[in-house]
């Protein structure tokens, strides 16, 4: 029916010899155009007049909290939900010792009374004493000073056990024992921790035991335990 409403009419008027024809619009260009109007209209309704969506500003701050909100659960570890407790479960303590025999023993002792790696019966740590802490710390590791990422080769679980068998280590003074490093109690400022909690960017270093043994050793190996003063 459009159709037959198109008719080559001529217009009044001539530029230069050019003639202009008054025809109807296209409809598939009106449908276009109409739609157009409602979807402004409803687009004003949604945005500006019932403030049902989101304008951009608050589309972003909400989309950065939802990532600040992922990157500290990131950061606390372990993905779960279940805080990181320490486990008291035998089996998981056995579990935990076994870990800790086969992988820790060269650098931080058979009784965990430190070598390489700080004394682990004390109650002074560089990095954190509680149990989030150690995990952390066993997760990512301290590769500038000697101490690899045990991500590839540990399970979070198995972390989370050779942690809590370290942490029945304290106070067992056993002879040898490293010299106290770090602070005294619990947990410490992280900020210091090199880096944060959530700095997943450090390389993870797979340099064998032995070889860190040397390093350490000639590098400024007296600096340790010193705390960093940013
Ligand atoms: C190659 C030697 C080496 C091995 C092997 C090693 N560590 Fe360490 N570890 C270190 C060093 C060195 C540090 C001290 C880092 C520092 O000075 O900041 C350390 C620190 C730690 C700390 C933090 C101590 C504190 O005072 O805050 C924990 C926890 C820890 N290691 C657990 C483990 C566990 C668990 C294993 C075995 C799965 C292990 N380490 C194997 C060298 C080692």
């Amino acid at each position: 029916m459009a159709k037959q409403k198109v008719k080559d009419e001529l217009l009044n008027h001539d530029y230069d010899g050019i003639q202009e024809l008054d025809n109807d619009l296209p409809p598939w260009w009106l449908y276009l155009f109409y739609f157009t109007i409602i979807f402004g209209v409803v687009y004003m309704l949604h945005y500006h007049v019932l403030g049902t969506g989101d304008l951009q500003v608050e589309a972003y701050e909400k989309e950065m909290k939802a990532a600040e909100a992922q990157a500290l659960a990131r950061a606390q570890g372990q993905q779960s939900a279940a805080p990181l407790v320490q486990l008291t479960d035998e089996g998981d303590l056995a579990a935990g010792k076994e870990v800790y025999m086969v992988n820790c023993v060269p650098c931080h002792g058979q009784l965990g009374e430190g070598g390489v790696g700080p004394n682990m019966t004390d109650e002074y740590w560089i990095h954190g004493g509680e149990i989030a802490d150690l995990v952390h710390t066993i997760n990512v590791g301290v590769p500038e000073k000697g101490m690899i990422s045990w991500a590839p080769i540990l399970s979070k679980k198995q972390m989370q056990q050779v942690a809590s068998y370290i942490l029945t280590l304290q106070g067992t003074n056993p002879p040898n024992a490293k010299e106290p490093q770090g602070k005294k109690g619990g947990r410490i400022n992280t900020i210091i921790d090199h880096g944060t909690r959530s700095d997943r960017s450090r390389p993870i270093t797979t340099t064998p035991c032995h070889f860190w043994h040397v390093s350490l050793r000639k590098a400024s190996w007296s600096e340790h335990g010193k705390f960093p003063s940013h």
